[in-house]
């Protein structure tokens, strides 16, 4: 249930907020786990007069950073000295299918970007296979979205749904105005994120397979 979810969340946000220093430059996920933390953050940084700088993923955590009084920069200005975000799934090899939000694309460019990675998770989000719960969210650029539906179906998706908007006509436009295609596969191999990355057209999909990533994973009891 959510009342167990929160317990678990909330204690991974107390652990990343813990390990803020006066000083650092944090990449900033998206998604609630991350809300919590950053609420976290935003009170040491008043309490103890941290100097923090946050590289947001999403324009709903830029406003919230805003909001709690965290100063923002970008990747132009700063590289981050670390970073924290959420995940949908996360399999024993420390794959991650990412992108509920939509913002996987920025995400993957911070982890990208970031010496060090932290994954912020409650045990609902545990899978023995990736893919088992989530579709790999792919975000397409909307000219290309026929040829890319065509490439994924060659690769043996199974079921390929475009994302529909929520409180307005049509598809869901990202930041980057792009569309999103939720896809499911058979099976999810070892070399799937390079294919479909590989497709034109593709920005980036969800799919998270051999980063180097640190795994805060709570328990709910
Ligand atoms: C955002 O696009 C996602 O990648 C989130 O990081 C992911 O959905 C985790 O969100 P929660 O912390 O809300 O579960």
């Amino acid at each position: 249930g959510t009342i167990i979810n929160r317990t678990g969340k909330e204690r991974v946000a107390q652990q990343i907020a813990a390990m803020v220093k006066d000083g650092d430059i944090l990449g900033v996920g998206s998604g609630s786990t991350v809300y919590m933390a950053l609420l976290a953050i935003a009170e040491r940084i008043k309490t103890e007069k941290l100097s923090v700088l946050a590289i947001p993923t999403s324009l709903e955590i830029s406003m919230f950073c805003s909001k709690l009084g965290i100063p923002l920069t970008t990747l132009f200005e700063h590289t981050p000295t670390w970073l924290f975000d959420g995940a949908d799934e996360v399999d024993p090899n420390n794959s991650l299918i990412k992108g509920r939000g939509g913002a996987m694309f920025k995400e993957k460019l911070l982890i990208a970007s970031s010496p060090l990675s932290y994954i912020i998770v409650d045990e609902s989000k545990k899978v023995d296979i990736i893919g088992s719960n989530f579709p790999v969210p792919i975000e397409v650029f909307p000219q290309a979205l026929l040829h890319v539906e065509a490439g994924l179906k060659k690769m043996g998706a199974n079921s390929i749904k475009l994302r529909p908007a929520v409180g307005k006509d049509g598809p869901i436009i990202t930041e980057n105005n792009n569309l999103i295609l939720d896809c499911r596969f058979d099976a999810i191999g070892k070399t799937m994120e390079r294919d479909i990355k590989a497709i034109t057209g593709v920005i980036e999909s969800g799919l998270f397979m051999g980063y180097d990533l640190q795994i805060l994973m709570a328990k709910n009891e």
